[in-house]
């Protein structure tokens, strides 16, 4: 059985499916068509054609923009877009931090964010996938912000002032005690663009992508998006890594080359290298190596996390099995929060959401209304060979 998609022509076979292809998590099936990203296994993700490490100092707006857009803004297409996200963002939230006062601050904050896209979608859905999506974008800050301070037991809400910009307006919105804020925005703002997307084939996208292939609407989408975000294999990965770095407990490239070493022989991960498509160190990273160079150079765990860069790399190479020996977007990305004042691990997962939400809600538009002539994708439904069998069987 052949399967057809992109290529010059519509029937042109892309790859032969076998028995082998089964469940192997879709593993090498094009599922679909992406405007937004595109993902290169030696260069990294580029979004809409631009290597990511050229849009990583950008305006996070002039970015969002791209992603729906499909070009970058100029000047006066950026200001008028920031002014109606500003605009987007100016609702009522008092009923959005009463419905986070009443959540169980056991819950992950993974779950208090679905949990507040949901109470999003029942209060403020139009119904309108575009509508929604840039709704959505704009209200993520005030709704992120509220998990930060109210799981975290730092105040009341902090009244929004979108006019300040969209990661601006959400560092003032959380508020972090003791925190650097210009260090922060300046690490957010780039973090922001650099964890926005990633092609269509990762878990959190391609869930979004099949619940609103459904109709379901934006919010419910990207509820689905960030549960499937919020595992260990998947977004929940970041926070696990700033536990790695923390754990390793020196800055000496020796001593943590030995104990990568140890680590490997007792079967324990190396959290923060490796990744399932990219086989070179991933672009986002390099951005974020550089970026703490400026940020936060003498910070001890900055440190450990450069001594990994170098010797976990050089130990994972020795294993002729290990496709991919580099830093991922993950290994130093909790590193540079907690030296920017974010110091619980357990709310990096919801930065990555924070993020993502833009780039899997621009490619849903595309999926709903613009593909296939504006018909939309159909219904996500993957059981091509159990119907043809049936077919068999009823003629
Ligand atoms: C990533 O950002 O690296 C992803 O969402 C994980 C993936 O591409 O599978």
């Amino acid at each position: 059985m052949t399967t057809s998609g992109t290529g010059n022509s519509a029937d042109e076979p892309l790859f032969t499916i076998t028995r082998k292809h089964l469940n192997t998590g879709l593993r090498g099936f094009p599922v679909g068509t992406v405007r937004t990203s595109r993902v290169d296994p030696h260069t990294g993700v580029s979004y809409v054609g631009y290597p990511v490490g050229d849009l990583a100092f950008l305006d996070p707006e002039a970015v969002v923009y791209l992603m729906f857009h499909k070009e970058l803004p100029n000047e006066a297409q950026l200001a008028d877009f920031k002014a109606q996200l500003a605009a987007r963002a100016d609702f009522d939230a008092s009923g959005l931090h009463a419905f986070l006062s009443s959540l169980p601050r056991t819950g992950h904050p993974m779950d208090w964010l679905i949990s507040g896209l949901m109470y999003l979608g029942m209060t403020g859905k139009t119904e309108d996938y575009t509508e929604d999506a840039l709704n959505l974008v704009a209200r993520t800050p005030e709704l992120v912000a509220g998990v930060f301070r109210q799981r975290s037991g730092w105040g009341d809400p902090i009244p929004s002032k979108p006019e300040l910009g969209l990661v601006e307006n959400f560092v003032h919105m959380m508020g972090v005690p003791g925190a650097d804020e210009t260090r922060l925005r300046r690490l957010l703002r780039t973090f922001y663009v650099l964890h926005m997307d990633h092609g269509g084939g990762n878990l959190s996208t391609f869930s979004g992508k099949a619940v609103a292939s459904g109709l379901a609407d934006i919010y419910s989408s990207l509820a689905a998006s960030m549960a499937g975000l919020s595992g260990p294999r998947h977004g929940r990965a970041n926070q696990n890594c700033l536990n790695f770095v923390r754990s390793v407990g020196t800055t000496d490239p020796d001593e943590i080359e030995q104990l990568v070493r140890d680590r490997l022989a007792n079967k324990q991960l190396i959290f923060g290298f490796g990744h399932a498509v990219l086989r070179a160190e991933d672009p986002r990273a390099t951005i974020q190596y550089l970026l703490g160079q400026q940020l936060c150079a003498d910070d001890p765990l900055f440190q450990t996390a450069l001594a990994l860069r170098e010797r976990a790399v050089k130990v994972l190479k020795e294993n002729p099995k290990i496709a991919n020996p580099y830093p991922n977007v993950d290994a130093v990305s909790g590193t540079l929060l907690n030296a920017s004042g974010l110091t619980d691990s357990d709310y990096y997962t919801v930065l990555f959401g924070f993020s993502r939400i833009a780039g899997i809600s621009a490619q849903i538009v595309d999926e709903r209304l613009n593909f296939r002539g504006g018909k939309g994708v159909a219904i996500y439904r993957c059981s091509f060979k159990a119907e043809q069998q049936d077919a068999r069987r009823l003629s």
